[in-house]
């Protein structure tokens, strides 16, 4: 058997197993997975783009697959009724040639309506509502149930490492054409095609909308738009831009300086990828992810000082909530089959850990362990509506940072296993 299919069955045993252990500690005899449906547009037959529910996807891998129901019960094989009706629209679902295809009972299912359950205790996870899991005899979505299969999902596999360091290859493929594009003079829309080209998936595959910010743009963190024409001055580019494979996420950003960027950039995008570097070499079992986050501003207010943006003392800089105007998300998050996984506010017990006040936009608060995937993702940004409120301080040394304003920001982000031996970044090839 080749490694890729003994990962995959290994995989499997282990979610048998902990999916048995966390039924019997809930009473529950069975669980029923909805994949979801995509939305239909108000007053339209269209329907928007559509990524099938987290629980469902980690057992089969499939994200685009919609209607469909996957029944787990302790001592069966896992049932998929696949939503395969006799369409001359579109193409019935193909399922890939995987081990777990094999190990799973496959029914064909035509419509819309759940699958009947059998008798029992039974819960329905997924877009369900209250009313139709009743119907069922069943409940949707218990909360202690829910947040255990979360927890599951949160220490990766062998075999989910792999899915993610293969997502990451294809998404640095894209990375590399999309690089060249910028280099040529494209518009945003052109690193786009040329993104879509290199990782080839459509954009509705990828796990979230691609971020392609020509300079002031790349201040817009999640900046949706993609201009069609090139502008004249080329000063920075961000790419924020992911790739997904069997389902599971790679959440990559680069920066890049263009031929008219002022002088003082690139070493801005030289001090924020050494502070990407030196936080990664702190990721250990262990280490609180807010901790490594307050590091990421200590690091933010150095560079600051250092590269003349602001005169004062790095402990005056933290002290005045400077850095939190220039980099007003957190410094990262779990990564899985949802590019920001689920139980990033909880500790391995379950107990709630809000992000502290001061770093509301935090999406990790949990101390590390061997098995998690995070992205690690510092920035730096010129965003005016923001550094507006200190306007007034004298140590900002205004001209330069007005300067900048029109290159935007600057964002590093690699995807990274903790394993007790140190780091292992999956996205190590740079392009
Ligand atoms: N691409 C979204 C994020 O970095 O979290
Ligand atoms: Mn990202
Ligand atoms: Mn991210």
């Amino acid at each position: 058997m080749i490694e890729d299919e003994r990962q995959q069955h290994a995989h499997l045993d282990a979610l048998m197993r902990a999916y048995d252990e966390a039924l019997a500690t809930h009473d529950i005899d069975g669980v029923l997975l909805y994949s979801g449906q995509p939305a239909r547009h108000f007053g339209d037959d269209q329907h928007a783009s559509f990524v099938a529910f987290g629980h469902f996807v980690h057992w089969t891998g499939q994200a685009q697959l919609a209607h469909s129901w996957l029944l787990v019960r302790p001592g069966e094989p896992p049932t998929l009724y696949l939503y395969a009706p006799a369409d001359v629209w579109h193409l019935p679902a193909r399922l890939p040639d995987e081990p777990w295809v094999e190990r799973f009972r496959v029914e064909a299912h035509a419509t819309h309506e759940p699958p009947a359950l059998p008798s029992g205790r039974f819960a329905v996870l997924g877009e369900v509502s209250d009313d139709i899991a009743r119907d069922m005899g069943a409940k949707a979505n218990p909360p202690g149930l829910v947040a255990s299969l979360n927890e599951l999902r949160v220490r990766k596999s062998d075999y989910e490492v792999s899915c993610l360091r293969d997502a990451n290859h294809r998404a640095m493929a894209g990375h590399l054409a999309a690089r060249e594009a910028f280099d040529d003079g494209g518009a945003e829309f052109d690193i786009q095609l040329a993104y879509l080209r290199g990782v080839r998936q459509r954009e509705s595959e990828l796990p979230y909308p691609t971020i392609v910010g020509l300079n002031a743009h790349g201040g817009v963190l999640h900046y949706q738009h993609c201009d069609l024409v090139a502008p004249a001055a080329r000063r920075s580019l961000l790419l924020d831009a992911g790739a997904r494979y069997r389902g599971y996420c790679a959440d990559i950003t680069r920066t890049w300086s263009g031929r008219d960027s002022v002088a003082e950039f690139t070493p801005l995008v030289d001090g924020v990828t050494a502070l990407q570097h030196g936080l990664i070499a702190q990721l250990a079992p262990g280490v609180s992810y807010v901790d490594l986050h307050r590091h990421m501003h200590e690091g933010l207010a150095v560079l600051l000082v250092e590269q003349g943006l602001v005169n004062a003392s790095t402990e005056a800089v933290l002290e005045s909530g400077l850095t939190r105007a220039f980099c007003p998300h957190g410094l990262g998050h779990l990564l899985g089959v949802q590019v920001h996984d689920v139980a990033g506010h909880v500790d391995a017990t379950g107990r709630r850990r809000p992000p502290p006040a001061e770093h509301p936009t935090l999406r990790l608060t949990r101390e590390l362990e061997a098995g998690m995937v995070v992205t690690m993702e510092p920035g730096l940004y010129i965003i005016p509506m923001l550094l507006e409120a200190h306007r007034h301080r004298p140590e900002v040394n205004w001209d330069r940072v007005d300067q900048l304003a029109d290159h935007g920001g600057i964002r590093i982000e690699d995807n990274v296993l903790v394993t007790a031996a140190g780091p292992d970044n999956l996205t190590h090839q740079e392009p």
